[in-house]
């Protein structure tokens, strides 16, 4: 397989894709295509917090972290028709009830997606403690979902081979350019760096002065800094992500 893999790529080679993914464009970077429903990442998981896993359910327990059905919607869009204020049902909306009552499924449009040779499974980095948005961009941003990685086997590598225990992870800013690296430390070593401040100045190793409890300030990791905790370096062979 790897050998045709290669072989693939050498012809390929002849066309532009492996110019530019070796330039560090991929075609897919920035991809963000329109979907069915004006569906808003920014307005449900932004300002309302649904936690991602309401709706992408099988996250951290398979292979695929699935786009939720309809059914999931209709908890709330059973009683909500409209945005608050409005004074006519949302026409948006109106798509979502009706694709439901017919039994049909909405036709999302996939964003991020690997080719077919290559193995990826989210349960083992949901588990690892990666973060969504260390491999989706801020999601809670997003009124259109858009890709801001490349999704190049470099990109999963860099990850693959990060020194246990330590992993910079990219902060991406509001149109996704990489804002800044944030080091992940090894979730054990948490408690040692969680010291009283003043001001984010205070604070070692990436973190942000914040009053979590309301009243004193504690140096805490934010969204990204929180999670990844690896023991040993992430699996290199070739055949763990192609077989
Ligand atoms: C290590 C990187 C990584 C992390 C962490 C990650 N994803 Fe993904 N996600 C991917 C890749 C790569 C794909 C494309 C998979 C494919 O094409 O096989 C994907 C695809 C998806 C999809 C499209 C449907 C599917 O399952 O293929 C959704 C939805 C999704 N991810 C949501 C999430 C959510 C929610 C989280 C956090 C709980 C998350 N992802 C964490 C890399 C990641
Ligand atoms: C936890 C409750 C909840 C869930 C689950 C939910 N929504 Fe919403 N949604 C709302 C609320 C509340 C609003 C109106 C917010 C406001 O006041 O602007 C809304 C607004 C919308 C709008 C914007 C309407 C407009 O015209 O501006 C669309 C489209 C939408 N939802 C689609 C969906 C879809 C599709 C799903 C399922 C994938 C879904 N929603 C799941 C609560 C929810
Ligand atoms: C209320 C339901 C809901 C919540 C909450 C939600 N999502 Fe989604 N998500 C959707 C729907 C519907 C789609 C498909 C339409 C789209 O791409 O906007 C989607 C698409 C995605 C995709 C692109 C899937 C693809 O085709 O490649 C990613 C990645 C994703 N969500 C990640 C997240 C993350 C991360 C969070 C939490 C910060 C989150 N979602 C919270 C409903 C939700
Ligand atoms: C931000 C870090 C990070 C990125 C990016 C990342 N991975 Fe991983 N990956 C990990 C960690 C950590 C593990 C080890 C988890 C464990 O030991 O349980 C892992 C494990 C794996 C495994 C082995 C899991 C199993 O089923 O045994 C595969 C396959 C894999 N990654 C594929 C990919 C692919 C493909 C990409 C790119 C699309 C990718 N990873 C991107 C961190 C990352
Ligand atoms: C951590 C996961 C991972 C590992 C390990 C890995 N690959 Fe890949 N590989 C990928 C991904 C993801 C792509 C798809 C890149 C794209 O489409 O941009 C890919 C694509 C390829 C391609 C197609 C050409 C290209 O650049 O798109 C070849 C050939 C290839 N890999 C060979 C290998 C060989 C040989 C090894 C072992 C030395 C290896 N891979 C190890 C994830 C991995």
């Amino acid at each position: 397989m790897i050998r045709l893999l290669v072989l693939v790529s050498l012809v390929a080679a002849a066309g532009e894709i492996i110019f530019l993914s070796l330039q560090g464009f991929s075609p897919r970077q920035g991809y963000a295509p329109k979907q069915p429903v004006a569906f808003s990442h920014k307005l449900h998981s932004g300002v309302m917090d649904v936690p991602c896993q309401y709706c992408h359910t099988q996250v951290s327990k398979g292979r695929h972290a699935t786009v939720p059905s309809g059914n999931i919607c209709m908890n709330c869009h059973e009683h909500v028709d409209r945005p608050s204020g409005a004074d006519a049902p949302s026409p948006e909306i109106a798509k979502v009830k009706t694709a439901y009552k017919a039994g049909k499924s909405i036709e999302w449009v996939n964003v991020f997606d690997l080719p077919d040779h290559v193995y990826f499974n989210h349960q083992p980095h949901v588990h690892a403690g990666v973060a969504c948005e260390t491999c989706h961009g801020e999601i809670k941003k997003m009124d259109v979902v858009k890709t801001a990685v490349t999704l190049n086997m470099g990109w999963c590598l860099d990850c693959h081979r990060s020194q246990p225990g330590h992993i910079n992870v990219p902060v991406y800013g509001e149109d996704q350019q990489v804002l800044r690296h944030v080091q992940q430390v090894n979730i054990k070593e948490q408690g040692e760096f969680n010291q009283a401040c003043e001001t984010t100045e205070d604070c070692g190793h990436s973190q942000v002065c914040l009053a979590t409890d309301g009243e004193n300030k504690t140096c805490q990791w934010d969204s990204y800094g929180l999670s990844a905790h690896f023991d040993q370096a992430a699996p290199q062979s070739c055949t763990v992500c192609h077989n």
